[in-house]
């Protein structure tokens, strides 16, 4: 664990574990390199804990302790982070015409979305460095996972946001957990921009996805869900894809499960984007050669990005899994998402690419009903009312307080 250190993905030069660089000086992206000839990690002793009572055992993330960061328990910020259910729905099945479907709610995290696996981490490591300012651009979950991360841990954290990008759930969200929220009149990507020129000149501790941390902590989505199903793997594990960290982390966490021997094949990992922010799927299908960036356009503001950073890591993910890259309408993705709140589970738009998605891989037989799929719902149904108001509204009625009215407006629904 000691001799961990961050590895360049393109000229695989290595820095300390602990040094405060988010790129390598040939401008690749840096990862967290494991030691490949260290003790194997036993799945008996990780299944061991789900039955303890300390924090860090309680948590979905620290839980896979050895095959993340070795950290002090009085360092870690915690708060019970991952644990998160995993569904089977009938009725999704059905729709999908999938006959083996799971879905992972990572909305049942802390601050309702997935990125708390990767914050504890980020946030973590940021008070062991003695980092005072925590900042990131986000469109909406990130900069509330953020705030809720660094008040717990007595820090700071500023926030770059798409001005009228971000749902009033997220904002709201964001505010009340004490972040200092700028609004900046562009898009993510520039917002994105704005915060890594920040952290060039070490004015604040970045903790976006290519803070490689935070792709340390999102690995354990897969652990977690690989321990759920005991260690089984699904055929295929589908994401939505905006700036790539979860497909990036994805991608390690299956190749290290694999290494260690957790599993004895590799689920294939789907990335899903929006029509309307697509930069990656147009990439996969030129073989990702290159990648351009678009303006990006969708209803499911998490994942509008059209430049993703993490680019490299997920195209890596893809290929070493064998894995595919599709893409869904808004109108796709918001039906998916209403059958996913009516079958009782409900999520974001973002996450309801998943589902909309293999109903696609499956019609066009790329994905086989009978092989096993696993969704992962990315963020709650909380996070985006405007959306979900509006397809739901056909169910809302205002009525008079008069019992022969109510009595023929129910008359309509039995
Ligand atoms: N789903 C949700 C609900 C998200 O909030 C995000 C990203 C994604 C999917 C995409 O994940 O970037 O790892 O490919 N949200 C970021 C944010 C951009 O700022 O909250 P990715």
């Amino acid at each position: 664990m000691s001799d961990l250190k961050l590895s360049c993905l393109e000229c695989h030069l290595k820095f300390d574990l602990f040094k405060i660089r988010y790129f390598c000086s040939c401008g690749g992206l840096l990862e967290i390199a494991q030691n490949r000839a260290s003790s194997p990690i036993l799945t008996e002793k990780l299944d061991s804990r789900l039955t303890s009572r300390k924090a860090s055992d309680r948590s979905g993330v620290w839980r896979f302790r050895e095959g993340l960061i070795p950290l002090s328990d009085s360092t870690i910020v915690t708060q019970s982070e991952g644990s998160t259910p995993l569904h089977r729905s009938e009725r999704l099945e059905k729709w999908s015409g999938s006959k083996h479907l799971w879905l992972k709610h990572e909305g049942e995290n802390p601050t309702g979305s997935f990125k708390d696996r990767g914050m504890t981490l980020a946030v973590s490591v940021a008070k062991h460095l003695g980092q005072k300012v925590l900042a990131c651009a986000s469109t909406g979950n990130t900069s509330s996972s953020l705030a809720s991360y660094a008040a717990r841990a007595g820090l700071k954290s500023v926030v770059f946001l798409p001005s009228g990008k971000v749902s009033q759930g997220k904002l709201s969200q964001t505010l009340a957990y004490g972040a200092h929220v700028f609004s900046v009149k562009g898009d993510f990507d520039r917002a994105m921009e704005i915060v890594k020129h920040l952290a060039e000149e070490e004015l604040v501790y970045l903790v976006n996805s290519i803070n490689p941390f935070r792709i340390e902590g999102q690995k354990t989505i897969i652990w977690e869900l690989l321990q759920d199903l005991e260690w089984n793997p699904p055929d295929w594990i589908l994401v939505p894809g905006g700036n790539l960290g979860n497909t990036s982390a994805f991608g390690k966490a299956i190749d290290e499960a694999f290494h260690w021997g957790w599993i004895k094949k590799r689920p294939k990992i789907v990335t899903i984007q929006a029509a309307g922010a697509s930069p990656f799927f147009k990439s996969f299908q030129q073989n990702f050669a290159s990648i351009d960036s678009v303006k990006a356009e969708t209803i499911a503001t998490a994942i509008s990005i059209g430049n993703p950073v993490n680019f490299t890591k997920a195209r890596k993910a893809i290929t070493s899994t064998g894995g595919l890259v599709e893409y869904v309408t808004d109108i796709e993705i918001m039906e998916a998402k209403r059958q996913i709140d009516l079958a009782g589970i409900g999520c974001e738009p973002a996450s309801a690419t998943t589902l909309a998605g293999l109903k696609k891989l499956i019609q066009n037989n790329q994905i086989k009903p009978d092989e096993s799929a696993t969704l992962i719902l990315t963020g709650h149904l909380l996070k985006d009312n405007e959306a979900s108001n509006d397809i739901h509204k056909v169910s809302f009625k205002e009525v008079e307080p008069d019992m022969s009215v109510i009595k023929n407006a129910l008359n309509e629904v039995a």
